[in-house]
């Protein structure tokens, strides 16, 4: 089976660039069907449009909409529309609500970058690096309702140094959380996943 993933970006979309890359490869087992983001004029969306065979974008802003719920809504109608197996919060900047959950729930994941549960939020490297951590890193997890909360897929460590800042310290952890999320999605692609009712994911049988 070659699984279909729905990218959803705010940015640069490295993370998005990483993913296109990998699923070049047949033997990756996933294809990224659809870029959708909350805002235009994005690098992210210019990198969907410049793959190979050029991916379909949507867009869905909130300002768009009279309510939250009703933007929720209109996402996760977005995204059905190209029958995913696997959302990807890849950079999206937006908290997905009810109405997306209770249709992707188990199969949307998205990535942080920090060793969760410790620094969620908006301000991961930033808030790492002010609390004085020696090592943080980056973890992939499904999305719940809470922020940033969800059962964890997989993470990966990385040193900080004592000259760091948040863009030296944000742009390395940035190249281990593209590896780990490109492993895990093309494992999740291949294997398939669960989650057992104590939260713990195991990919493959
Ligand atoms: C990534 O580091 C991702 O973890 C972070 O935004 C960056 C996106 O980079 N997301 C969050 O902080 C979400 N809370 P990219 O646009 O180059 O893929």
């Amino acid at each position: 089976m070659n699984a279909r993933l729905v990218v959803l970006v705010s940015g640069a979309g490295t993370n998005l660039q990483a993913l296109i890359d990998a699923c070049a490869d047949p033997a990756y087992g996933a294809t990224v069907v659809a870029v959708g983001a909350d805002r235009d004029g994005i690098a992210a969306l210019g990198r969907a449009n410049a793959a190979n065979s050029a991916i379909p974008t949507f867009t869905v802003k909130v300002k768009e909409f009279s309510t939250r719920s009703a933007w929720d809504e209109a996402l996760a109608d977005a995204c059905e529309q190209f029958s995913p197996d696997l959302i990807i919060c890849a950079g999206f900047m937006k908290l997905v609500g009810k109405a997306f959950l209770d249709r992707f729930t188990g199969r949307c994941l998205n990535t942080h970058p920090a060793l969760l549960p410790s620094f969620p939020g908006m301000y991961g490297v930033r808030d790492a690096l002010a609390y004085g951590v020696k090592v943080t890193g980056c973890t992939v997890f499904l999305v719940d309702e809470g922020v940033d909360a969800g059962p964890v897929l997989a993470q990966a460590p990385v040193s900080v140094y004592d000259d760091d800042d948040e863009a030296t310290l944000h742009e390395r952890i940035k190249v281990s959380e593209r590896a780990l999320l490109v492993d895990t999605v093309g494992r999740m692609a291949r294997h398939g996943w669960s989650v057992n009712d104590d939260r713990k994911v195991r990919i493959g049988t």
